[in-house]
């Protein structure tokens, strides 16, 4: 991503755009996997894909037809009740039962 100011708001920008290409991929029955993991090796994703100094590397997302057979993509995480999540202004009631 390239920088601007702290950087802060470009990452939630890319954030964004991140998420809703995860749904297009699942969508079109793709897999998508985003790792923030690859900013450790920023400097070798750099070297291999030819990319420049000046694009910070926020995560990558390795993406393609999912293996059902292997135990990894059996896995699910569990997710907080969105109560717990997200704070609700003068909408009473707008998260219960879902
Ligand atoms: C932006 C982002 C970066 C992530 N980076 C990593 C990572 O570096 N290593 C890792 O084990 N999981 C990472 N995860 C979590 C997994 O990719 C994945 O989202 C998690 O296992 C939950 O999978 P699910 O959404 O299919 O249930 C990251 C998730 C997000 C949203």
């Amino acid at each position: 991503m390239p920088v601007f100011g702290d950087g802060v708001r470009g990452a939630g920008d890319i954030g964004m755009y991140a998420q809703n290409f995860l749904l297009s991929l699942t969508a079109r029955g793709l897999g998508g996997l985003p790792m923030t993991m690859l900013g450790f090796y920023a400097d070798t994703v750099r070297e291999f894909l030819g990319v420049p100094e000046d694009l910070k590397l926020l995560f990558g997302i390795s993406f393609g037809t999912a293996d059902q057979t292997a135990p990894a993509n059996s896995f699910r995480m569990g997710r907080i009740p969105l109560q717990q999540s997200v704070v609700v202004h003068d909408t009473p009631g707008i998260l219960d039962a879902r």
